[in-house]
């Protein structure tokens, strides 16, 4: 059969990525340009700044991932990109540079949702086996879908109000962690003891979840240890918010494993990167019987790669759309 190849584009927040994948699973080149570093002053990411970076980086970030390849547009079976949700700004460039792209070299648009591009990272490291849960956990969302084949998304439950990334972020900046804190709270929480007692958030039945009377309690706590002239012990507090929030989490997603019946695990999104959270599903799966994947690290955050992955099936599945597609900042998973 012959080869699909399809040329990825993510521009929703602040990275500026393009990648070549090939069948749905083998990454021929990915590119990734960070706006990290410029955000970090200002403690999170500004959208207008992001959208001008976007404009600065895309161009060359299509011409290295090519050049990486060995590879000319005209060799690509379709142009894939993220639509939504995410900055208006930031989306409209990769969707323009899509677009382009397309009309151009004459090539299927394929629209790819942020999210499915997350859940599709896992098929970068083998191929998704139905039915399955993916547990996305990310800056923007948090939310358990069932996967009966590819394509078809049945949202559970999800986060009420914070996004479990956010909240990471969040608590990180009450303790003077620069942006983002996901990544150093994870490391602190290796090094630090659980002193503190943080109340675990939405401990009910249900598939939802909340993050945002969590980060009020440490607010709280650390205000009420500095009104007592008591320092902050970062490693502990920062081990036992992680230690609550991997809880909470890994206690839905089991009950959901189990209600569905379902032996096939994924994680997708920033927070997937997070070692507690790894070490703790990997136990729970294991003693389960759960087949689990998570993305590679690099893949964890947003990236390409899982965009032009998502979009293979999407292509497969004849889900293109016409030059008069437009970036949406919200939009269900469908
Ligand atoms: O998926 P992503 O790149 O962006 C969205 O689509 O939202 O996720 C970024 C989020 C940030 O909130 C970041 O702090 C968090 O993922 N993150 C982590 C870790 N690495 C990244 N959170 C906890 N532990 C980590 N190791
Ligand atoms: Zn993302």
């Amino acid at each position: 059969m012959k080869d699909t190849y399809i040329f990825g584009i993510e521009s929703s927040c602040d990275e500026t990525s393009c990648s070549i994948v090939k069948n749905g699973k083998e990454e021929i080149a990915t590119v990734i340009s960070s706006q990290i570093d410029v955000h970090k002053n200002f403690g999170g990411v500004v959208p207008e700044i992001a959208s001008r970076h976007h404009v600065k980086n895309i161009t060359m970030v299509i011409d290295e991932c090519l050049e990486k390849a060995n590879m000319k547009l005209e060799d690509m079976d379709a142009i894939a990109v993220t639509y939504g949700p995410g900055l208006i700004g930031s989306l409209l460039v990769g969707v323009e540079a899509a677009k382009t792209l397309a009309y151009i070299y004459n090539k299927p648009l394929i629209p790819v949702h942020h999210i499915s591009g997350h859940i599709y990272a896992n098929q970068l490291v083998e191929e998704m086996k139905f039915p399955l849960i993916a547990l996305i956990i990310s800056g923007g969302h948090t939310e358990l879908i069932y996967m009966k084949d590819h394509y078809s998304f049945e949202k559970l439950g999800g986060t009420l109000d914070d996004a479990v990334g956010e909240c990471y972020d969040k608590v990180a900046r009450v303790i003077g962690i620069p942006y983002p804190g996901g990544p150093t709270i994870d490391k602190y929480a290796t090094e630090g003891e659980d002193t503190y007692s943080l109340p675990l958030p939405l401990n009910d039945h249900s598939y939802n979840f909340s993050f945002s009377g969590l980060k009020s309690a440490v607010i709280n706590l650390v205000h009420n240890e500095e009104q007592r002239g008591n320092p902050i012990r970062k490693k502990d507090l920062a081990t036992s918010f992680q230690n609550t929030v991997v809880e909470i989490i890994c206690r839905k997603t089991m009950q959901a494993l189990e209600e569905k019946e379902v032996k096939n695990l994924i994680i997708a999104g920033g927070v997937a990167a997070n070692q507690g959270l790894r070490h703790k599903i990997s136990e729970l799966c294991e003693e389960r019987g759960i087949h689990y994947t998570f993305p590679q690290m690099k893949y964890c955050t947003d990236n390409a790669a899982m965009i032009a992955a998502s979009g293979y099936f999407a292509y497969q599945l004849g889900r293109t759309a016409d030059l008069t597609l437009n970036p949406k900042s919200s939009e269900p998973l469908k």
